[in-house]
């Protein structure tokens, strides 16, 4: 008995001996210590604090990414006829691996929601004003590569929607004045879609975005703590480059210990957000892969994920002649919006009821974007593409009257709302079996006379041409 409660105290002793062996070792009172418990504006131990959470909470997701990012490339083949099997392996038979992956696709999103959370409040609170410019000027550039990651991640995926998407991407890319070709020969790695491109994206994703990542962190925490966190605005009370940094410093003066004072906040919405994530992997799964991709089955409308629906809608919506310019030019213009904010507003009001426009540049991209994503779920988009056709399945064997339709099929955008073995848009239903359902005379009434989403189309093709279209769905049993 005595022994054991010897044995009992000296297990309990050793966290202490632990902590005072690793103290002497690396001496971090000055140095992480000193860090945590920075001081920092009282005023956070308001209810203000929670909205100086995101930061940090975008901070532990980007952790998760790298823990589940890695496991992923354990098992990921980045090759172009493995890809796709390895990522079905991962789904279907690896131990957790549709939770994993899962994980690191809601995690992906939540990313991409966190930073520009982040940035909004940051935005709102004018805390991006002298002397914090730097941090927001990092800040814009991780949230560029946050987007780059989110966009090169779906790739990897290589079913028949990212395989698409990369010729789409590559396709308006090239249609950026000047540099476009080069451009779209960066994007792709070469004149195709194939191998290297697989690879180009694999390298981009796990390697140079990430490097760069951990660089702008390292830069954007060191200000963060460096120029110390801002305090919440007061309407009326302006920054003077001048007197700032001294009132500032007196602020300071009576500041609390950012640990555990108002870390607690952060801890607590990120442990949150986290499992937020972890129960939606676990619930739904990772997403499902589409078919695996194949270059002869032409799909209209690559889907992206949600969270870029609404810059596809836009490229869908605007006329063709100003693709080029808004596809280059909005994207370079939010860019450029983003950099020039603390340097033509450096000082002046901070509340955000003394900058109405600050509000408007906040709230119309925001509903426009909504509105286009709406738009982007509901109607399916249809890309341009060049030297679209039907998959040698459909095409072969027809007789000449069957072919001409199934050319017209192509040529009257018919293919741009519907699929025919898996070719096509999916605004309309399915016509893989048309004929099984529909006789030649309604197949005719309905292309004449449209209604229920389908166009009418009396107006716009021959009785001739409707003849050879209706013979070629006829085929489609
Ligand atoms: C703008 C998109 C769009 C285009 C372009 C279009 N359709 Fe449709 N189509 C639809 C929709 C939506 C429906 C479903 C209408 C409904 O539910 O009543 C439909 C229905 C049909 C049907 C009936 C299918 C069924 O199973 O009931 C046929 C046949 C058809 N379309 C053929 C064509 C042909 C041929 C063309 C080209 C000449 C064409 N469509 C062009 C959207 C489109």
């Amino acid at each position: 008995m005595i022994r054991l409660r010897l044995l009992l105290a000296r297990f309990a002793a050793w966290p202490g001996h632990v902590a005072s062996w690793l103290g002497e070792r690396f001496e971090l009172e000055d140095s992480v210590l000193a860090v945590l418990k920075h001081p920092v504006p009282r005023e956070l131990e308001r209810p203000v604090g929670w909205w100086y959470v995101f930061g940090s909470a975008t901070l532990a997701v980007f952790v998760v990414q790298i823990a589940t990012g890695v496991g992923l490339a354990m098992t990921y083949v980045p090759a172009p006829n493995s890809a796709y099997d390895s990522l079905q392996f991962i789904s279907h038979d690896a131990t957790l691996g549709s939770v994993v992956r899962g994980i690191h696709y809601f995690g992906a999103g939540a990313m991409v929601v966190l930073v520009l959370v982040h940035m909004t409040q940051v935005y709102l609170f004018g805390a991006f004003k002298f002397p914090r410019e730097a941090n927001w000027l990092s800040g814009s550039l991780l949230l560029l590569a946050t987007l780059a990651m989110a966009f090169t991640g779906q790739l990897l995926r290589w079913d028949q929607d990212a395989f698409w998407s990369v010729v789409v991407a590559a396709e308006q890319a090239a249609q950026a004045p000047v540099i476009g070709d080069w451009l779209a020969h960066l994007v792709v790695a070469g004149a195709n879609v194939g191998g290297a491109t697989l690879t180009r994206f694999y390298a981009t994703h796990v390697f140079l975005i990430p490097a760069a990542i951990f660089g702008l962190l390292g830069i954007h925490l060191y200000l963060v703590i460096k120029r110390g966190i801002s305090e919440p605005p007061v309407a009326g009370l302006t920054v003077d480059r001048r007197s700032y940094r001294q009132r500032y410093a007196a602020m300071l003066e009576r500041g609390i210990p950012f640990w555990p004072d108002a870390a607690w906040r952060d801890a607590a919405v990120s442990t949150l957000v986290v499992a937020g994530i972890v129960v939606l992997a676990a619930a739904i799964g990772a997403p499902q892969l589409g078919k695996p991709p194949d270059p002869t089955v032409v799909v209209a409308d690559p889907r992206p994920d949600w969270y870029f629906l609404g810059y596809f809608a836009l490229l869908a919506l605007i006329p063709p002649a100003t693709e080029a310019l808004v596809i280059v030019g909005l994207p370079l213009l939010a860019f450029v919006f983003l950099f020039l904010v603390p340097i033509l507003w450096p000082d002046g009001e901070r509340h955000w009821s003394r900058r109405p426009v600050a509000i408007a540049a906040v709230a119309l991209p925001f509903v426009g974007y909504v509105a286009l994503t709406v738009a982007g779920l509901e109607s399916p988009w249809v890309p341009r593409l060049e030297g679209a056709s039907l998959p040698a399945s459909v095409t072969r064997g027809l007789d000449a009257p069957a072919l001409h339709g199934a050319q017209l099929f192509i040529d009257k955008s018919c293919w741009a709302c519907h699929q025919i073995d898996g070719s096509g848009g999916r605004k309309g239903p399915d016509l893989t079996h048309v004929a099984s359902r529909l006789s030649r005379d309604q197949l005719i009434a309905r292309i004449a006379n449209g209604g229920g989403g389908m166009p009418a189309f009396a107006g716009s093709v021959t009785p001739a041409e409707l003849d050879d279209l209706a013979a070629f769905l006829q085929t489609r049993r």
